[in-house]
């Protein structure tokens, strides 16, 4: 089966997540009108706003005095010269290939937080989680990775895992919650690793409990299988828990974080794990061609923000659950979870993906207020799903403020 294309089961999950709600049609509402042929399937959802926002809108969210996505309005040079200030007010010296005591203090550093013994920058997440799979393919007797349907290397990295390191992808669950221990015991195939994404992006950020959670590294630890954790938005689950990143890391065998999402630095990631792991990945790094001659601008980048951005985040997280209770109470859309977990949350509305998007470039004009980087079809006809972020570009408004420019976007055009 080719990953991508979802099953009926999986289609059946998505629309699970609109049980109940009004913007899935009731039965009588939903019967075909009697043409006698049978009801088109609806075609693929794209993978949502991912990417880039095209150039005008990026200019036009750049012009905006206030987001709901995690976008950045500062322009490129401001930054650059932020953080040259920055590298100059700590006498920070060029490394060469990441060679410097800056670098690998900030490596381990990192890790530590995290709970491992080291961890190694890299330039992108998709590389680092890439690598670390790819050791423990190679230290293992298979190369079956147990993965979820939404998850990174599923839906957005050309089939990197299968074409470059031989791993053969088992989907573990329905797309519409995380993976779960019983997932790995009742795997189709033995597996050799697993990589769960916490928290879940198309499930608007969505986590196991902690029970769930301690289960399923309890039980990948029994059964000899890997366990990686794919954190891109790992900084943004902390307040859910309420333990530290080291608890919450601990009985992974590696994890990966990203420092240019929710922390805001130039690009690059870190994969963290044990010393001769770690040790094994910094080979794959130079394998890859992943090794940049001054990594300094990154890192740096990403040293400069970490701190005071991870103490942003609980006040970040209660401004989600305010603004989420408020738009709940409106019946023409659903909130994704419900209460949300992090920072993150989708929200699906009844309508064309077009239209919203020229209605949230009007508020953009109208009010100086970027709604969202935009809004992706579902597999239920009609109904689309944008995905919004509580972060530095919500300063300027109050809770309510936010509500109302969002419900905006329902008003008639
Ligand atoms: C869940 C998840 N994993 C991995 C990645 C890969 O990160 P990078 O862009 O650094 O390759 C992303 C990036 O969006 C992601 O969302």
């Amino acid at each position: 089966m080719n990953p991508r294309h979802l099953s009926r089961g999986e289609f059946l999950s998505l629309t699970s997540l609109l049980a109940g709600s009004s913007l899935l049609p009731r039965p009588a509402d939903a019967a075909p009108k009697s043409s006698g042929k049978t009801a088109a399937t609806p075609p693929s959802p794209k993978p949502g706003p991912a990417g880039p926002a095209p150039v005008q809108g990026d200019r036009l969210r750049r012009s905006c005095r206030a987001t709901l996505t995690l976008s950045s309005s500062t322009d490129a040079g401001t930054e650059l010269i932020r953080l040259g200030e920055w590298i100059r007010d700590q006498s920070l010296q060029s490394d060469v290939y990441g060679n410097s005591e800056f670098i690998q203090s900030f490596e381990r550093r990192v890790a530590e937080r995290l709970g491992f013994e080291d961890g190694c920058f890299m330039s992108t997440g998709t590389m680092g989680q890439l690598i670390a799979l790819r050791i423990y393919a190679d230290e293992g007797k298979t190369r079956t990775v147990g993965l979820h349907p939404s998850s990174h290397h599923v839906l957005h990295e050309d089939d990197s895992h299968t074409v470059l390191h031989g791993l053969q992808p088992v989907l573990l669950c329905p797309w519409s919650r995380p993976v779960l221990a019983g997932d790995v015991r009742d795997a189709r195939e033995r597996l050799g690793m697993v990589s769960v994404e916490m928290p879940v992006r198309w499930l608007g950020g969505q986590l196991p409990t902690w029970e769930q959670l301690e289960e399923l590294k309890r039980t990948c630890r029994e059964r000899g299988v890997k366990l990686h954790m794919d954190g891109a938005r790992l900084w943004e689950s902390q307040p859910f828990y309420g333990r530290s990143y080291a608890d919450i890391c601990r009985g992974f065998d590696s994890v990966y974080v990203s420092f240019y999402k929710m922390v805001g630095a130039l690009g690059g990631a870190m994969v963290v794990g044990g010393k001769d792991f770690i040790r094994t990945a910094r080979m794959w790094r130079h394998r890859h061609g992943g090794n940049i001659f001054q990594m300094l601008p990154y890192v740096a980048s990403a040293a400069m923000r970490l701190d005071d951005v991870l103490g942003r985040i609980p006040a970040y997280v209660q401004r989600a659950k305010s603004i989420t209770e408020a738009l709940a109470a409106d019946s023409r859309l659903v909130v994704l979870p419900k209460p949300v977990q992090t920072n993150l949350f989708r929200i699906f509305l009844r309508g064309d993906p077009a239209a919203f998007s020229r209605q949230r470039d009007r508020i953009a004009q109208e009010d100086s207020i970027w709604l969202t980087n935009g809004f992706s079809p579902t597999r239920v006809p009609g109904v689309v799903e944008t995905e919004l972020q509580v972060g530095e570009g919500l300063a300027g408004l109050d809770d309510a403020q936010a509500v109302r420019a969002f419900l905006r976007l329902l008003e008639p055009a």
